[in-house]
Formats: C-alpha cells, structure tokens, sequence
C-alpha cells in the first residue's frame, strides 16, 4: 500500500487471527516504526514486551474483565509502555507508538488490537497494569497503556465510511454549536 490516506480508511481493529506465526522481519518493522514515532522531548522512553508464548498470552487475556479476550488467540502481543520516571506525557508517547505500530502492520496486512490496560481492573478488582507488569516481571516505574495484538486477519472488516465521518466535529476559526 502507497497511500498513507487510504490505509487509514481501510484500518479496522481485527480481534480474530488465523493460525499461523507472523514473520520475524515484519514483527521487527512492526517494532521499528513504534521506535521511531515522536515523543516528548525526544525522550524515547518506552518498553515494548513482545509475547509469543500461548500460555502467557493466555494469562494476558485475563489482564481486564472484559475486552482483552483476542490476546488469548493472537500469534503476538506487544505490551506498550513507558518510563513514568521520566516522562510526563508517557500516556501520550505510549499511545503515538502503539498508533504507529498498529498503522504499520495493517500496512504489511497484519490485522491489530488495542486492548487497554491503563486505567482497567482484572475480574478479582487488581488494577490490571499490576497485573501485566507482575506477570511479566515488568519494573513499577513503566506505566502500561495497553496490550496491542497482531495477526493475520481470520475477519474481514469495512472500511471506514467517508459518508459518516464527523465534520461536526470540526470547529473553523471558534467553538460553534
Ligand atoms: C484507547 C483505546 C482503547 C481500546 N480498548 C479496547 C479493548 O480493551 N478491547 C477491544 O477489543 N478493543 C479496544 N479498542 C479498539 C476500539 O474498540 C476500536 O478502535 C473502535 O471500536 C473503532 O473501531 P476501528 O478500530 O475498527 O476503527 C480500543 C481502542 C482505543 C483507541
């Protein structure tokens, strides 16, 4: 795909994958593109964990009550976070990333998922940041934003509808009802 427009009218979240193991080389420019997407001060602070393991991505799955079932059948996770010691806006620069990665990969045809974690609770009521950083060994200095899945798609999806989009929203030169 050479239109960076039309890949991001076709992108749709994919919570359903086929069997079969991404490439490692597209694995790797999945990750490239999340380690060079901006951040504050150029502070570069975060910390991807790429899981590939069945039995930890299925103890990811239960990260949240709801929402996080496509880690369990994903070929790939990545758990997207950042440094709070050194960043501020580590919110901001975790989510730039993941948009990044998630946009490269729909470009290698690789379907993606934000699943999020910031914020949730595991059904037993843990804050479910402690729960992915206790699983994976993760420092409590890295603020986990979200778990983001990759594979090969196993639905198809709409674009998205130009007819719908919400110009409403747009406000020229002052807020206006
Ligand atoms: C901040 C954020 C949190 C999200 N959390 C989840 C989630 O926990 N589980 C899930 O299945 N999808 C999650 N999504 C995906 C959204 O549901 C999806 O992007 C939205 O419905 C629009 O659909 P589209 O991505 O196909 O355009 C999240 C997306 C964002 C940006």
């Amino acid at each position: 795909m050479d239109n960076l427009h039309q890949l991001i009218v076709d992108r749709r979240s994919i919570r359903r994958y086929i069997d079969k193991p991404i490439d490692g080389d597209c694995v790797k420019t999945i990750l490239e593109a999340g380690l060079m997407a901006p951040t504050s001060k150029n502070s570069r602070a975060w910390e991807f964990v790429v899981v590939e393991d069945k039995e930890t991505l299925a103890r990811l799955a239960h990260c949240k009550e709801m929402g996080a079932g496509p880690i369990a059948n994903a070929p790939i996770a990545v758990v997207v976070s950042v440094d709070m010691t050194v960043t501020d806006p580590w919110i901001e620069d975790a989510s730039i990333a993941s948009a990044f990665m998630q946009l490269q990969a729909a470009e290698l045809g690789i379907g993606s998922c934000w699943i999020q974690v910031r914020g949730r609770f595991t059904a037993d009521g843990t804050p479910s940041e402690d729960y992915v950083r206790e699983l994976l060994g993760m420092p409590e200095a890295l603020g986990v934003v979200c778990v983001l899945t990759f594979g090969y798609p196993d639905e198809q999806r709409k674009p998205h509808d130009p007819e719908k989009t919400l110009w409403e929203r747009v406000h020229l030169g002052q807020w206006s009802e």
